[in-house]
């Protein structure tokens, strides 16, 4: 149900700050205000803080069993009703916090009153945030590993198909399209590291830090940081109530996972043009044009990349919220929840899309192999070779430029001038040669840690399964 932003007719009783008033608030002000259109959806941690509270509360002495059991009957309707869809949300109710807090004092009556005692909607909403933030680290986490095996079962499958390198966008040198693609588990592992990191930081109790200087009553937050599941509470109170640098690691950590994933669909876009043709990707993660019936168009990795704008956004934008804001709570705060949920929104679809489409990808070795050909991708093996003989490289670099010259102006890869035309260039050359300058040479003599060497991607590969 949307919220009613009809403007409040008459004055503001029943308003949860009303009583200091002595008129009605704008009703532009009522809107600018709000956070109900988008807050609802911290409803259930709400619910879950709040329980959490009250059961403190009540061990403490500070409510009663009777009061107790009243909350936790009226907030499981709640539930219920927030669950079903049928909870009726209201933009004088101003935020989640009140909406929730005055449908319980209507359900239950003076025991919803009393729930807030020992708590302010600073230390409330910041627990909310958190308990959300960690919930959506752990969903993220979990896809972002399902990416990282498909990179693997793609990889396994292409430890021995080659294609070209690049540096500059040129042809460099021969890789495997399997070593190419665990460079992406790379980069993808540790985006988890850093979510899994940020997630420590996150997962602290801010509740008992009341609006900014802590409680009059004897509470005990170390129960209630138990009872939700967190590693410990906020050390300081008008730290608990203001920090949102949790926020910002989170924003940084999902920014680079766009940025990796904007990088892969980049190549993806690249490689599935008809001048490279170094991929297909499956037609159900494709598109076409009203127009030209030819065409089939790489939307989704195109979408991949462009979204990765709105998150690097979000980052700015929280950022920005939180410079400048004395300390303790300040309601530029509010701010702090749209850039996440539309970020944590994104890098779920981003996510469950990028691994199926991994499963979708088949390589043309064909044409990987061409592109090879035409880019004196073995150059450097030459050099390699030539000073495995005695050449100084830089010498060796000389010749074998004359050589790829040569090459080029008779439109022949290196491998194909023959031994003979070779030793023009140097009299070290022999039949030898040959093998360094295929392609699967080329690779094969990569064969350590870190190389391009089928071997070394297979054991590569291996030892990336343990990580995960
Ligand atoms: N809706 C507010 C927020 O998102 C809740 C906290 C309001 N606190 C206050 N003192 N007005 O930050």
């Amino acid at each position: 149900m949307q919220p009613d932003d009809k403007p409040a007719a008459k004055a503001p009783a029943g308003k949860a700050w009303s009583g200091r008033f002595a008129e009605p608030i704008d009703s532009l002000t009522q809107r600018f205000n709000a956070s109900i259109s988008f807050d609802r959806r911290l409803a259930e941690f709400d619910i879950q803080g709040s329980l959490a509270h009250a059961r403190m509360l009540a061990r403490c002495g500070l409510l009663s069993l009777g009061d107790l059991a009243d909350i936790e009957r009226g907030l499981a309707q709640i539930l219920a009703d927030v669950q079903a869809d049928r909870f009726a949300w209201s933009l004088e109710r101003e935020d989640v916090h009140l909406n929730i807090e005055y449908r319980l004092t209507e359900l239950v009556g003076d025991a919803g009153k009393r729930l807030h005692t020992a708590r302010s909607r600073n230390d409330q909403v910041a627990t909310d945030l958190r308990l959300w933030l960690r919930a959506q680290i752990d969903e993220l986490a979990a896809l972002l590993k399902r990416v990282r095996e498909g990179l693997l079962d793609l990889a396994e499958k292409h430890t021995e198909t080659l294609m070209p390198g690049f540096t500059h966008m040129q042809v460099a040198q021969p890789v495997t399209f399997g070593h190419h693609l665990m460079a992406y588990f790379e980069m993808f592992s540790r985006d988890a590291e850093r979510l899994a990191d940020c997630r420590r930081r996150v997962n602290r109790l801010p509740l008992g830090a009341s609006a900014l200087a802590g409680t009059s009553f004897p509470i005990d937050r170390e129960s209630v940081a138990n009872e939700l599941g967190f590693d410990g509470v906020c050390e300081n109170s008008l730290d608990a109530v203001s920090d949102r640098d949790f926020a910002v690691e989170f924003l940084a950590a999902a920014a680079l996972v766009m940025a990796h994933v904007s990088r892969l669909s980049e190549e993806l876009v690249i490689w599935m043009s008809p001048g490279f043709g170094f991929v297909r990707i499956a037609d159900r993660f494709c598109t076409g044009s009203s127009i030209m019936p030819q065409k089939k168009n790489p939307d989704v990795p195109e979408l991949m990349r462009g979204k990765t704008g709105r998150v690097y956004g979000s980052l700015v934008a929280m950022l920005t919220v939180i410079k400048g804001q004395p300390l303790a709570y300040n309601k530029d705060n509010q701010e702090d929840k749209e850039p996440l949920f539309d970020t944590a929104d994104t890098l779920r679809d981003v996510l469950a899309l990028l691994a199926e489409l991994l499963k979708g990808i088949e390589p043309d070795a064909q044409r990987m192999r061409q592109a090879l050909r035409k880019g004196y991708a073995t150059a450097t093996d030459l050099a390699d070779y030539l000073v495995r003989k005695g050449v100084a490289f830089r010498d060796a670099h000389e010749i074998v430029a004359r050589a790829v010259r040569a090459a080029e102006e008779s439109g022949r890869d290196l491998s194909e001038l023959g031994v003979e035309a070779l030793r023009a260039f140097s009299p070290l050359i022999s039949d030898d040669v040959l093998a360094a300058l295929t392609p699967e040479g080329s690779v094969a003599a990569r064969n350590h840690i870190g190389g391009t060497a089928p071997e070394a991607v297979r054991r590569a590969i291996a030892r990336a399964r343990k990580r995960l």
